[in-house]
């Protein structure tokens, strides 16, 4: 039996989610530039556009932008003429991504929105269903960035959550960490939603990946 570690965390991402120079430079600038270092691992990034990809995306929503790293491998899966809107309440990290988009020649496919995402999502009904949502704001906002993804994307669409480990607290009960609490909860939720089949990818700090199936 082999456990995932990160050497193999390290293989994978040597195989198949290496940096070219857009995603370097993303990758790199982002903390150089004052944002805190806080966007997925490669290999979560490769396995973003691997599902935006296997689902033929042409409509996808990020909550959460920070320097564009992540939001860049997923306009990349982006299907010919696919969109991706992305939400970030700070001016600063959209600016810095939009920076990250333009340098990777994404301009044209990526749209930031700025603003709080709680106050944006209503405005955002009109432009989906969505076939593609990739959760990654404020925890606390989780359950109801949640509930408007499940209403928001198509049947068979995917929806996707980071952090659903909290770097592995969710496990440990002596946590009373309010974060971890909350995605204690969400996890919880998700896995009992009929409304989809999900389960958790684990790789990096793991994301939960549901399809709407009703
Ligand atoms: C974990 S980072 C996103 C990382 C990014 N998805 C990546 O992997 O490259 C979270 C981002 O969400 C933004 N954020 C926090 N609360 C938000 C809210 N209520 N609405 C929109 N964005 C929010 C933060 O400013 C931060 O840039």
């Amino acid at each position: 039996m082999t456990t995932y570690n990160h050497s193999l965390s390290q293989y994978i991402t040597d195989l198949f989610a290496q940096h070219d120079k857009p995603l370097q430079v993303a990758w790199e600038e982002t903390p150089k530039k004052g944002l805190p270092s806080i966007s997925v691992k490669p290999e979560e990034g490769r396995f973003l556009q691997f599902l935006v990809k296997a689902s033929g995306t042409t409509k996808a929503l990020e909550l959460g932008t920070l320097g564009g790293y992540s939001g860049i491998w997923i306009a990349r899966g982006l299907s010919e003429g696919g969109k991706l809107i992305t939400v970030e309440v700070d001016p600063r990290h959209a600016e810095v991504a939009r920076q990250h988009f333009s340098n990777a020649g994404l301009f044209d496919q990526v749209e930031v929105r700025v603003g709080d995402a709680q106050l944006i999502l209503p405005e955002l009904v009109s432009d989906g269903p969505f076939d593609f949502i990739f959760i990654d704001a404020d925890k606390p906002g989780y359950p109801d960035y949640y509930e408007w993804a499940v209403e928001n994307t198509r049947i068979g669409g995917l929806i996707a959550a980071h952090n659903a480990f909290r770097g592995g607290k969710v496990l440990a009960s002596q946590y009373s960490d309010e974060l971890v609490e909350i995605m204690r909860v969400f996890n919880q939720r998700v896995a009992a939603d009929p409304r989809v089949l999900s389960t958790v990818y684990p790789a990096g700090d793991g994301t939960i990946i549901a399809v709407r199936i009703s």
